[in-house]
């Protein structure tokens, strides 16, 4: 059997259930619009997708695509357009859902500049966690993303990879049952980009999260998704939809190896590149 043979269902009949399937996120006819008036356009339309809980999705697609306005659409953040189905655990959304976190592709100011790495951290636990508490989550966090070493620089003595690295442990901290990440990685080196791609795949395995992860970057989605989703076209809609035969267990040598690895590597560069037939 083929990759593109292994794809993802989408779920068959026309009616959605609203009982608690497993399913997060499910989205029927999906279309968005953006812009007013007269510059209204049209960036989504009839995108069908089913995310079952605790599965790692990466999406991809060429730039102007949509993913960011996806995901934004999944976070609550943008309205989907009449017509349109879309719920996240049985529920309509209406608004960001509780207990989901955005890593942002432009992260740019997103710490405060008057508080270190630990205190940026501990932001959004400030209300709900006693201090010794709330100090240990972050520096948890902090190690995971390699930076427990900095956890009292403020953000002006960081490099820009080690303030993205700070804004996404600051939603690790959170501990979210769905993490919504933008190219979480694109800002950082190589290393420490690889090493976040295996210690990020190590939190969703145990932590059970729901995550929507956007990346350029083919190999990156190869390695980490459990299930990869392009979108394409104007307006776009899902290009490909593949569930990842790769073992849950991954590392950066052998996995990279393996040849379904380069099997599904392939096959998405073939949908990026305008060669492949739309699932
Ligand atoms: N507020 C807006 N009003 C009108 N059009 C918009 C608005 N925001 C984004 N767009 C358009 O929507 C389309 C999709 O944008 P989006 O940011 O979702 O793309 P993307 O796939 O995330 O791209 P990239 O990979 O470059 O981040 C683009 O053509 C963009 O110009
Ligand atoms: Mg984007």
């Amino acid at each position: 059997m083929s990759v593109a043979e292994r794809a993802a269902g989408g779920g068959s009949g026309p009616e959605m259930q609203s009982s608690d399937d497993g399913i997060a996120f499910r989205c029927r006819s999906l279309a968005v619009d953006l812009g007013i008036a007269d510059y209204k356009r049209r960036i989504i339309e009839n995108l069908d997708i089913e995310v079952p809980r605790r599965q790692f999705v990466c999406i991809l697609g060429e730039s102007g695509v949509g993913k960011t306005t996806l995901l934004r659409v999944f976070g609550g953040l943008v309205p989907a357009a009449p017509g349109s189905r879309l719920e996240l655990n049985g529920q309509a959304i209406s608004g960001p859902p509780q207990g989901a976190v955005f890593v942002f592709q432009n992260y740019a100011g997103s710490l405060l500049p008057w508080r270190t790495a630990r205190k940026n951290v501990e932001l959004g636990l400030e209300e709900t966690l006693p201090k010794a508490e709330r100090q240990r989550r972050a520096m948890v966090a902090l190690e995971q993303v390699g930076l427990a070493d900095r956890a009292n620089d403020y953000p002006r003595q960081m490099s820009g990879g080690m303030q993205q690295r700070v804004q996404i442990a600051r939603a690790l901290a959170l501990e979210p049952r769905l993490l919504l990440m933008d190219e979480p990685f694109g800002a950082l080196d190589a290393m420490t980009r690889e090493n976040l791609q295996i210690e990020l795949r190590r939190i969703h395995q145990a932590s059970g999260a729901t995550i929507m992860f956007i990346t350029h970057d083919v190999d990156e989605a190869v390695l980490l998704a459990d299930r990869l989703i392009v979108l394409r076209g104007k307006p776009a809609a899902v290009g490909l939809d593949i569930v990842s035969p790769l073992p849950k267990e991954r590392d950066q040598i052998t996995t990279k190896e393996l040849p379904a690895f380069l099997e599904l590597r392939h096959t998405i560069y073939e949908m990026l590149r305008g060669h492949g037939t739309r699932a």
